[in-house]
């Protein structure tokens, strides 16, 4: 695995693959990687000839400076995973280098960025298509990789594409979890013992709620899913919301969508914890 810094190198290096004929798979992440990333990596080894994972913490995407100051940065632990997830290419530019200049693009994102993390967290999807349409520009892969426990951030990300007109194909995969349920997450890192014993009460209360659902409404689903949480000591709810899984808008009745997602974001102490759900059309 060769690690680049600069995207002079980075463009160099796919330029070479590409002339060889090689297909080219991206995994985008900000590192602190765990098991989660590395199936995005082993689906793209399936997918591609070639795989880049870009490790960069972006700053556009944070709208809160404490959570940028101490999001973990483990770069060597993360080398050591990617090499031996057989990656080709580690891209670890520094902020100068993805930002020699503030990037100051608005992307109009429309109703898929406008509910859940939207409104919570400004500016955050503007953020991420920036560094995200970035890295498009520079690998140009034939495939990019993410996480469908950022269900909503994969629905703007094809939203970008389509804006863009890039012509990458976006693959969500499905969320990794630990062997209690709790999915996968470089935040879970910040739980004390007491929260990390808690926290998988998230994906049990999510998963009840799928059987719960059968004989409820959505506003009943919502309710029995936020209060079920928020007994918990510790545990607070800042969103539940059941959305058409196409259009990430929030649905009223069960017929309205052919796969809805319950979309939650739960704080347990002080760290943002978030996991999502899927409940079949009835
Ligand atoms: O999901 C993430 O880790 C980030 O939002 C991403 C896609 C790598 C962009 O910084």
């Amino acid at each position: 695995m060769e690690i680049i810094r600069t995207v002079e190198l980075l463009r160099q290096r796919i330029a070479e693959e590409k002339q060889l004929g090689h297909s080219v798979g991206l995994v985008p992440t900000m590192g602190a990687l765990h098991a989660g990333h590395i199936s995005l990596v082993e689906r793209a080894r399936n997918d591609n000839d070639v795989v880049v994972v870009s490790v960069f913490v972006n700053p556009t995407q944070f709208n809160n400076p404490d959570d940028l100051r101490t999001y973990p940065r483990t770069e060597k632990a993360d080398c050591e995973k990617l090499q031996v997830a057989g990656v080709n290419y580690a891209f670890i530019p520094s902020v100068e280098e993805i930002y020699p200049e503030p990037d100051t693009r608005i992307f109009d994102l429309g109703e898929v960025a406008e509910v859940m993390e939207g409104p919570m967290r400004p500016g955050h999807f503007n953020g991420v298509a920036q560094i995200v349409s970035k890295l498009f520009a520079m690998v140009e892969p034939h495939r990019a990789y993410f996480g469908e426990k950022d269900f909503q951030q994969i629905a703007v990300i094809r939203r970008m594409v389509e804006i863009e007109r890039f012509n990458i194909d976006i693959i969500g995969c499905p969320i990794k979890r630990e062997d209690d349920g709790l999915a996968m997450s470089s935040r879970n890192v910040r739980l004390t013992a007491e929260q990390r014993a808690i926290a998988p009460t998230i994906y049990s209360t999510l998963t009840e709620s799928v059987d719960y659902a059968t004989t409820h409404s959505i506003e009943e689903t919502k309710k029995h899913v936020i209060d079920t949480l928020n007994a918990i000591d510790q545990m607070e709810v800042e969103y539940y919301e059941i959305v058409n899984a196409a259009t990430m808008q929030p649905i009223a009745n069960w017929s309205d969508a052919e796969t809805a997602v319950g979309c939650i974001t739960v704080y347990c102490g002080e760290v943002r914890l978030i996991d999502n759900i899927k409940y079949s059309k009835r």
